[in-house]
């Protein structure tokens, strides 16, 4: 797959609520991408730096995305490549990207600071993924959402994530009307769900319908507690022993092959004729299960 010419999709993750799963989703799904051989690339746009830190890169150890938005500097010599989950390289953050505003020029348009740099990024990845911090006015948000084609909206199943989840098509809705009428929503990924919480779940599938029917993803992500202990390791579910038995890596890798199914159909999918994502069965799983068969001597 490597020798191909790259896709060169972009999507910025999003929703300027805190703590609803952006950069879990972000590193989880550029992961999950490069296992099945794409080349994906994270650009951690928040200073709180959460993509930087799951991906196990020190704070402050390598120049990222203040550099790639304030100098010369490149995706291709910036991305930290070694030691990351397979397939995947990041731009890295941290907290001095706060200070961006005051760096760069008063006469450019900030909408626009993203637009170099993803230019060359198309040419070397497949997918690329816009971590952005859970602020709907920073200056990488707004640029995010100006000069990506997709937006991935994430929520939990949460009382709050009602209005956060209107609030964000709204910004979507402006984003369209006023800078980037290509941007379009991929899907809204509900993670973090608790099995007991279907009332909620109902609650927020209705949101979606009503303003964006057929855009939530089929795939759910489960509340997992590995997940917050591993963020804590610097480390992705998919770099675990045997990954494949933990329910949440299953399913980041489902909906991984729904959103590709999205994107390489584009059209269709707008259209609102994209047949749903058939899930495949898991040949790790099958194999998984025929062991513990055996091992049960029932075979
Ligand atoms: N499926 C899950 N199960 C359990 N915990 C989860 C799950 N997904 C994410 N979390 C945890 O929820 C917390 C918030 O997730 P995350 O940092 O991805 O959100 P965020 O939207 O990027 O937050 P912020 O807006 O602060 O950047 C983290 O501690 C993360 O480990
Ligand atoms: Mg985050």
């Amino acid at each position: 797959m490597n020798s191909q010419i790259p896709l060169g999709i972009v999507i910025a993750v999003g929703n300027q609520k805190g703590g609803i799963g952006k950069t879990t989703n972000s590193v989880h799904l550029a992961a999950a991408l490069g296992l099945e051989g794409r080349r994906c690339l994270v650009i951690d746009l928040d200073p709180a730096a959460g993509a930087t830190r799951h991906l196990g890169v020190p704070e402050n150890s390598f120049a990222g995305s203040l550099e790639l938005l304030t100098t010369e500097e490149t995706v291709r010599s910036l991305a930290v490549t070694e030691n990351l989950p397979r397939g995947l390289h990041l731009i890295a953050s941290r907290p001095q990207l706060s200070e961006l505003d005051t760096l760069i020029s008063k006469f450019i348009d900030r909408t626009c600071i993203l637009d170099r740099p993803l230019s060359l990024a198309r040419q070397l990845y497949d997918f690329i993924f816009l971590d952005t911090p859970p602020s709907a006015a920073a200056t990488t948000t707004v640029a995010s959402y100006a000069s990506s084609e997709w937006f991935l909206l994430s929520a939990f199943p949460h009382p709050l994530s009602l209005g956060g989840l209107s609030e964000a098509f709204n910004d979507i809705a402006d984003v369209r009307a006023h800078r980037n009428p290509e941007l379009e929503v991929l899907g809204v990924v509900f993670t973090n769900v608790d099995g007991r919480a279907t009332r909620l779940k109902a609650e927020l599938d209705a949101v979606v319908n009503d303003a964006m029917p057929g855009r939530r993803f089929e795939t759910t992500i489960s509340q997992a507690v590995i997940i917050p202990t591993l963020s804590g390791k610097g480390k992705t579910l998919f770099q675990i022993p045997k990954f494949n038995r933990v329910a949440a890596a299953r399913q980041y890798r489902q909906l991984a092959a729904e959103l590709e199914h999205r994107v390489l159909n584009r059209d269709e999918f707008l259209a609102g004729t994209l047949p749903p994502y058939q899930a495949q069965v898991d040949q790790a799983t099958v194999r998984f299960a025929d062991e513990l068969v055996s091992a049960c001597g029932e075979s």
